[in-house]
């Protein structure tokens, strides 16, 4: 096991790499906590919750929404939650993004801690503190930025991860070695998905370094005042043709990234559009989709990375090294259209 302390905000968040899950129950006391998770996880982990007060959610992003967090409320107060007690959220991005907002908003406030179990939310959505709900078509519109105390990683969650549901972790990997880290990129290009499915110690090297380049991203920028956009890259586009077309999220992110890059070639002078592809393609993720683009538009001008008349876009300008750039909404249109 390996102890990593950050501290955002003057608050520490501690990580606990290839971890197991028993250590929990000495990280919190049984007692005082709640476990927030979904019927998948339940059902495929059940010993793992004996003992423990649990909320169990239907799961699915489409119920990322603020019913379901009226829900966990009452059942809180039926638990007889109280400010000292801790929510822990075991699940997929889903179930850490709501069970952050629950505990960000009951009684103003209570501890919570992380046990991602899916390779996304292991290296990207139960890191740095943006929890939330999507709002109809507005996916995370509503939510708060606030960090979990700990999270703790047991890669054994996994052997029930449904392959589709590795791949979609798959984008956001390929994505931190397009913006951070060309050594990774190379890495991603030398071995494949069957090989960090087959191999614990390489799997758990590739979730800590990729953890770690999300939280050094964010440490340096919290609030999302400038380097933190860059894990925005392929989500732009991403968000919106995933909205607009039910496509799973990685799906979406890859043909986003790609979408991305062809602009680059416009606006940086990157040149590595097809070694992008060509890895995108081995991780079994799609590099293009036929879109009413007009329509896509529509929904990518609603978000919130919008700043009035342009947008800022995550380019790169090499493998491994994003770039934020702000383009003129007229302009990113002809540049889309231009695909
Ligand atoms: N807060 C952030 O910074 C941030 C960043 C990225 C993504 N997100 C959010 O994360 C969500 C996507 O995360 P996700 O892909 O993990 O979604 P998810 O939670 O829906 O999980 C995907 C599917 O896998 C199942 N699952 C998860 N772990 C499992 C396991 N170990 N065994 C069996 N089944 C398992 C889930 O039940 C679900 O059906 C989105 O809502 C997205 O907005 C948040
Ligand atoms: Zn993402």
């Amino acid at each position: 096991m390996q102890r990593k302390t950050y501290t955002f905000s003057g608050k520490k968040t501690v990580y606990y790499f290839n971890a197991e899950f028993g250590l929990l129950e000495q990280l919190v006391d049984p007692t005082k906590a709640v476990i927030v998770t979904d019927q998948h996880l339940f059902n495929a982990h059940k010993r793992r919750f004996k003992g423990w007060k649990t909320i169990i959610l239907e799961p699915g992003e489409e119920h990322k929404i603020q019913s379901t967090v009226d829900n966990i409320i009452q059942q809180l107060i039926g638990y007889g939650v109280d400010r000292k007690s801790w929510l822990i959220g075991i699940g997929g991005g889903v179930v850490t993004d709501i069970t952050g907002y629950a505990a960000s908003i009951y009684m103003r406030g209570i501890n919570f801690g992380f046990v991602p179990s899916s390779l996304l939310a292991m290296v990207d959505a139960s890191i740095g503190g943006k929890n939330g709900i999507d709002v109809g078509p507005y996916k995370n519109l509503a939510g708060t930025i606030r960090q979990p105390q700990f999270l703790l990683y047991d890669s054994s969650f996994l052997k029930s991860l449904p392959q589709t549901e590795w791949v979609n972790g798959f984008a956001e990997i390929i994505k931190h070695a397009c913006i951070k880290d060309a050594r990774l990129f190379k890495e991603l290009e030398q071995n494949d998905l069957a090989y960090y499915r087959k191999n614990v110690e390489a799997l758990g090297k590739l979730v800590q370094k990729n953890a770690t380049i999300k939280s050094n991203v964010v440490l340096h920028d919290e609030f999302e005042q400038g380097d933190r956009k860059l894990l925005n890259f392929g989500h732009t586009w991403g968000h919106a043709i995933e909205t607009k077309y039910a496509l799973p999220h990685g799906h979406a992110v890859a043909i986003g990234m790609v979408m991305a890059c062809n602009i680059s070639e416009k606006l940086t002078g990157f040149k590595h559009t097809s070694k992008v592809v060509d890895l995108i393609e081995k991780y079994g993720l799609p590099t293009h989709l036929d879109v009413n683009k007009k329509e896509v538009f529509e929904v990518l001008k609603m978000d919130k990375k919008k700043v009035s008349s342009a947008m800022s876009y995550v380019l790169l300008d090499e493998i491994g090294k994003g770039v934020i750039k702000n383009i003129p909404l007229d302009k990113l249109e002809a540049l889309i259209n231009a695909n």
